[in-house]
């Protein structure tokens, strides 16, 4: 059922997170499926429902501070700065666990990730619910996120016993995930907060390409995908060498004239705005990939702010299956 996130509503979701349940939620970066996390039962249900490998480890949501000493072992210097700073707000970060986190949470691993979200719903859904929750994005497992309640209601809502729309979400892209677990902090998947950002306050920090081995399946070569293969360009001169324009979509990072004739078009930024790219992202692709169209050509972007995070995920979508 999709309901408005009336605050009775948000009280009706509370009470379904503490009985066990699935409750669909925005934030301020994509709409999660949130599970009590401390209820290792409930949890399982995320993975089953988004067909979720369980080796991939959940983010753990709180709305006050107090829970990160009850989730974890060793908070560093380096996390309360960027805790002071980015929290609430799109940062995940990763820290020891303590014992109270359930395995399935962190899919084994001795460390928890954890973020405070800067949206009222999110956060008041959680004191609601009394716990923290774990939330992934609202989404099959692979598939683009959801930025609106339509979103998730079309490729979630018979299974999941809520979705509480919240409207658009305006980040748009999911949060920046730090570990903090090595002498030198490292981001694991890039987001909605820039690396120059975390830079800022607690100096160089490593991007970890995505690799074989997977420490977070954000890293997944193959992630964040439509149905639609998705091929990356560079110049606009590239989109002229292509033969048969009649079914084929664009995603153009900014208003360009284009001298072929596409099904269909979408603009993230008319006027370039990285930020509001971002937002628009997972959006514009949903809809290319609902318009039958064969084929995605999605326009590179350069890779400083958000840029970052909007080219590791046409990157991931753009990847050849793996299997
Ligand atoms: O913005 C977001 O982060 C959204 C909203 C709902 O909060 N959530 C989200 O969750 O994107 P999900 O599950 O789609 O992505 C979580 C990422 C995955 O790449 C996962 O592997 C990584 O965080 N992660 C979670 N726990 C981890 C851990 N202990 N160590 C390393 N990576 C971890
Ligand atoms: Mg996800």
């Amino acid at each position: 059922m999709r309901v408005k996130a009336t605050e009775e509503n948000i009280k009706l979701a509370g009470k379904i997170i503490k009985e066990g349940g699935l409750v669909a939620f925005p934030t301020e970066t994509v709409y999660g499926l949130g599970a009590n996390a401390l209820n290792p039962y409930a949890v399982a249900k995320i993975f089953e429902v988004k067909k979720r490998p369980t080796f991939d480890p959940l983010i753990v949501h709180i709305s006050k501070i107090e829970w990160l000493e009850k989730l974890t072992t060793q908070v560093d210097e380096k996390a309360l700065k960027l805790i002071e700073k980015f929290w609430p707000g799109p940062l995940t970060l990763v820290l020891p666990k303590s014992n109270i986190v359930p395995d399935i949470v962190t899919a084994g691993l001795p460390t928890v990730a954890i973020r405070m979200p800067s949206h009222n719903v999110a956060l008041a859904l959680i004191e609601n619910a009394e716990t923290p929750i774990s939330a992934p994005s609202a989404n099959p497992f692979g598939y683009i996120s959801p930025t609106t309640a339509d979103h998730v209601e079309r490729m979630l809502g018979d299974k999941i016993d809520l979705i509480l729309d919240g409207g658009k979400c305006p980040i748009g892209i999911e949060s920046t995930v730090l570990s903090l677990i090595d002498e030198e902090p490292k981001i694991l998947r890039p987001g909605g907060l820039p690396v120059e950002e975390i830079e800022k306050i607690i100096g160089k920090v490593k991007i970890q390409p995505s690799s074989e081995k997977i420490l977070s399946p954000g890293q997944l070569k193959k992630h964040y995908s439509p149905k639609t293969p998705v091929r990356i360009f560079k110049s606009l001169d590239e989109l002229s060498e292509i033969n048969e324009t009649e079914n084929v979509g664009i995603l153009l990072f900014k208003k360009n004239e284009l001298k072929i004739k596409a099904k269909h078009i979408e603009v993230l930024s008319e006027n370039g705005d990285l930020i509001e790219a971002a937002a628009n992202l997972f959006s514009a692709l949903h809809r290319l990939d609902d318009s039958g169209v064969s084929v995605i050509y999605a326009q590179a972007v350069t890779e400083t702010g958000l840029g970052l995070a909007i080219m590791d995920r046409l990157r991931k979508a753009s990847a050849p299956a793996e299997n």
